[in-house]
Parts: C-alpha cells; sequence; structure tokens
C-alpha cells in the first residue's frame, strides 16, 4: 500500500496534514520526529515525506531536528513553514529572525511555474504564521514562490525532489493549498491514490487482534457516535474479549437507553452490559439546583457505578476509549498516549488500573469517524447523531431533577426532534433540544385556568460549537412543536424559542 509519512516537528496542523492527504486517497501516518529512523523510513517504503510545522527556530538549542540525511534517500520531500526551514539547515542554507517582523494570516503570494504549481496562479491567497524565513538557498535549490514580506516563500530542488513551502499548504486559507498537496503527492511522489476508508477498518482491526490477543477490554459505551464506532471496530478484532458497560443514568433522550441496547447487544452482538442506574442517580441528585454541583455529582457517580460493574466482570488489561484527535489537542498535545477522561464518562475510574488504553479514532476527526460508522454498518441515526452532554437531560432541567420533569422533558425533546427532522431541519441545525424551564405560568386549556410549565426550544448552527448561531427555524415548524407540545403534555401551557448565539449564551441552558 502506498504511503506519506508525515514527520511531526510538533505544529499544530499536522493532523490536518494527514487528513488532507487521506482525503486524496492517499494514506498518510504522523510520526513522531525523534522516534523514527532512517532504516525504518526505508524499510516502511513511502512514497513521500513531509515535514511538518512547529514552533521552534532551526538554531534552538533544543530545536526538532531529524537526520539530514534523509534528504539523500531518494524520496521526495515536502518542507511546511518550519519544515521548509529545517529543509534549508539541513542542505546547507541559512534561515534567519524577519528584521521586518513576523508574517501572520492571510498573505498575498507569487508563485513560479513549477511542479508543485501546476495549475495554481501566478498570484494567490496563502496563510502564513513564520517569524523566520530562509535568507540563504542551500545549494541546488531554487526559490519558485515569494511574498511581499517574504523572499522565498517556496524553494526547491527539482533533481532531488526537494520540495518546501513557508506557507501552510493544509490550512483553508491557502486558496490553492490542496492543489498544492495533489501537485506534490501525484505528480512528485507519484501516488496512484487508491487508498479507501475500508484499509483503515481493515488494518486497525488486523493491528488490535495482534496486539490485544487473549486480553480482555473494556469500554464505556455512552452512545454516542465516537464510542459507538469505537466499540465496534474493537468488537470486530477481539469479539468477546471487548466487554462494553453502557451506563444508563436516566439522563437520557426517549428511547436512546434501548435504542442502544438493542443496536449493540442484539445487532451487532457485543458483549454489553447494560447497568440501569436511574434510581441511584436520581437519589443523589435529589434536592440539587446548582448546575455546577449536578454536573459533579453526575460525573462522579458515573465512575462509582462504573467502577462496581468492573469489579464483577473482573480481571481487564486494558481501558478502550472512543477518543478523537480534536480531544487529543483539547487535552493537551503530546506522541505518548494521552489519557483524557471521556466526554460522557467524566473521567477514568481511580482505583482501577490498566495495563494500557486502546483508542482506535485517536488519529482521526469526526467526519472521518463518521465514515468509519457508516462503513461498519452502523445506522445512521447513531452515526450522525448530534452531540449529547455527558450529564444528560440533568443540564436541560433548570433547577431541581425528578423523575416527572424528566418524563415531560423527553416528550418535548421527543417532538421538537422529530418536528425538525420533518421539515428537513437536521442538516442545518447542529444541535436543537427542548429545555425544561423553572417558569411556571398561566394558562387556559378547555374552560380550565391552568398554571404550567414553560417549554424553551434551543436550536444551534454551528461547525465547531465554541461560537453558535441560533437557527433561522422557520415558524411553521415552530408553530406545529408548540402546538403539539401545549397539546400532548398537559402539564405545558408555554413554549417559546431560544434567539440567542454563543456567545453570549452557551449551547447548552446549564
Ligand atoms: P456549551 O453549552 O458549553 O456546549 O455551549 C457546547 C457543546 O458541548 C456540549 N456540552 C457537553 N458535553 N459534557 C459533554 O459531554 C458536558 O458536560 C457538556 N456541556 C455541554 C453541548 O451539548 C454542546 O454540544
Amino acid at each position: 500500500m502506498e504511503k506519506i509519512l508525515v514527520l511531526d516537528f510538533g505544529g499544530q496542523y499536522n493532523q490536518l496534514i494527514a487528513r488532507r492527504v487521506r482525503a486524496m486517497q492517499v494514506y498518510a501516518e504522523i510520526k513522531p520526529y525523534h522516534k523514527t529512523t532512517l532504516s525504518e523510513i526505508r524499510s516502511e517504503g513511502y512514497k513521500g515525506i513531509i515535514f511538518t510545522g512547529g514552533p521552534n527556530s532551526v538554531y534552538a538549542e533544543n530545536a526538532p531536528r531529524c537526520d539530514g540525511d534523509i534528504l539523500t534517500l531518494g524520496i521526495p520531500v515536502l518542507g511546511i513553514c518550519y519544515g521548509a526551514q529545517l529543509i534549508a539547515y539541513l542542505a546547507g542554507g541559512e534561515v534567519r529572525a524577519a528584521e521586518n517582523g513576523s508574517e501572520y494570516g492571510k498573505t498575498v503570494v507569487y508563485s513560479e511555474e513549477n511542479r508543485l504549481f501546476q495549475d495554481v496562479p501566478a498570484v494567490s491567497e496563502c496563510f502564513m504564521s513564520h517569524t523566520d524565513y530562509i535568507a540563504t538557498l542551500p545549494k541546488g535549490f531554487t526559490t519558485i514562490a515569494h511574498t511581499d514580506k517574504c523572499p522565498c516563500a517556496a524553494m526547491c530542488d527539482e533533481s532531488r525532489k526537494l520540495y518546501a513551502v513557508q506557507f501552510h499548504p493544509e490550512v483553508t486559507h491557502t486558496v490553492y493549498g490542496n492543489q498544492i498537496l495533489h501537485n506534490f503527492l501525484f505528480s512528485v511522489c507519484g501516488c496512484a491514490g487508491d487508498w479507501k476508508m475500508e484499509d483503515f477498518i481493515e488494518r486497525t482491526i488486523e493491528k488490535y487482534r495482534k496486539e490485544l490477543a487473549g486480553k480482555k477490554v473494556l469500554l464505556a459505551l455512552s452512545g454516542g457516535v465516537d464510542s459507538s464506532v469505537a466499540a465496534v471496530l474493537l468488537h470486530r478484532a477481539i469479539g468477546k474479549n471487548l466487554t462494553c458497560v453502557f451506563v444508563d443514568h436516566g439522563l437520557l433522550r426517549k428511547d436512546e437507553g434501548d435504542f442502544v441496547e438493542h443496536t449493540f447487544g442484539e445487532k451487532f452482538g457485543v458483549h454489553l452490559l447494560r447497568i440501569n442506574a436511574e434510581e441511584r442517580f436520581l437519589g443523589k441528585l435529589k434536592g440539587v439546583t446548582e448546575p455546577e454541583k449536578k454536573r459533579k455529582i453526575i460525573g462522579e457517580e458515573f465512575i462509582r457505578v462504573f467502577e462496581d460493574e468492573a469489579k464483577n466482570i473482573g480481571k481487564v488489561e486494558c481501558l478502550a476509549q472512543g477518543t478523537i484527535y480534536p480531544d487529543v489537542i483539547e487535552s493537551g498535545k503530546g506522541d505518548s498516549a494521552v489519557i483524557k477522561s471521556h466526554h460522557n464518562v467524566g473521567g477514568l475510574p481511580s482505583v482501577m488500573s490498566f495495563e494500557s488504553i486502546v483508542e482506535p479514532l485517536r488519529d482521526l476527526f469526526k467526519d472521518e469517524v463518521r465514515e468509519v460508522g457508516e462503513k461498519l454498518g452502523i445506522p445512521h441515526a447513531l452515526v450522525w447523531r448530534q452531540p449529547f452532554p455527558g450529564p444528560g437531560l440533568a443540564v436541560r432541567i433548570i433547577g431541581e431533577i425528578t423523575k416527572e420533569k424528566l418524563d415531560l422533558l423527553r416528550t418535548a425533546d421527543a417532538i421538537f426532534r422529530e418536528e425538525m427532522e420533518r421539515a428537513g431541519m437536521e442538516r442545518e441545525a447542529k444541535q436543537y433540544f427542548a429545555v425544561l424551564t423553572s417558569v411556571r405560568s398561566v394558562g387556559v386549556k378547555g374552560d380550565s385556568r391552568t398554571y404550567g410549565y414553560t417549554i424553551a426550544l434551543r436550536s444551534v448552527t454551528t461547525d465547531d460549537f465554541m461560537t453558535a448561531e441560533w437557527t433561522r427555524v422557520p415558524f411553521e415548524v415552530l408553530e406545529r412543536a408548540s402546538s403539539r407540545i401545549t397539546g400532548e403534555i398537559a402539564e405545558v401551557t408555554r413554549v417559546v424559542y431560544d434567539i440567542t448565539s454563543k456567545p453570549p449564551a452557551t449551547v447548552e441552558w446549564e
């Protein structure tokens, strides 16, 4: 199988490089520069190598540097940002700090005709983020692009197939970035582009079949996309040696617990333990109104339930998690296994010790995880499920949580979701749900005065959930949801729609 090595020098977009390459159907693997030997590179038969960016200066005392002989292996190399400067340094050029300051952000780049810039206009926009620059080119190299501030925005030695770009082609702000990467892969490295996500699935299953042979693995299944895909993938690899624990804390949406149990237990034949812990959780939450306290109680109780269950299972060597690449970044990136508390678990069981943590989706982005999920035959509704917070409906009931309120909210939430989906809004709205406010108001139903609950409907449109716009849901959809909620739930007298963006509000109400 043809593959590209992405040699990691610590830059923030490294995974993005691998993702772009994979999107062009060429397999890319990221390896840390200091743990990758020349003989390993030779024996792996890479079609090309990409040096990533990094925060250092090549002359800094602890600057990450690889063996200069890497440039003599005859394998094409593309250096990006720091990687470009490193090529200059290793090949005998000179790198200097820019006298006129650093370049940051969208920048106009002037490029020359060259294999790397095939089908790229002579003047285009790129994304720059650097202070140092290549001041003197190494022997054999020529400048093939510049900007107003940077005399060498790209250079190459075509005879040795060595290329370097000061800007970041992997970032969308570089308008022709994909074309440049494409040119490197197909025109310079001669890749065929026949890699498919099925190959990732097969390799991963094969890898864990070998690595986890004879070992027992435990996975906390939340029913979210990531832990579900991890569960099915590992189940394919190790079958009954995988035990999935699904803690139903009673704070899930309508029919969610049964759906998870049915999908994994019956459809996929996964060894699944569903723990019905509603009473335990509601007992702990009794009388609690403060949002942060609710979250803390739920997180802690989750661990206790999980621990109790794990004790019954007996010796377990490994803990599996559905950590995906954005989680790795969030939790402080490193090349050693970062043990991140799973979003929907709230933390790792402290009294349990595992030989190792297994994270099969660690290198993938959300859309790639979804693609894997689809290929594994996981139901569409689960693969495309909107995010759901670990503390569940507890953060969507303002004030004290009771079983009555939970049931009422579940019904209202299911109605709103149904109406949104019926209207085809689920692509535009990334998260939509109902909230049970603590406001009671006067109403009239039939001929009687009522004094009932107020339900708030919330829908947001967003790419990353860091910021979000309230969704412009058509009035007719809101009207249908409102009349159904007040009609089908006797205790609700009023329905309001939340028209606040994030910031200043958050997506959840608590
Ligand atoms: P906020 O409310 O912070 O939500 O704007 C942003 C995204 O995060 C989800 N969220 C959570 N997810 N545990 C989770 O696993 C939590 O405690 C939690 N709080 C918020 C929220 O649903 C939205 O998608």
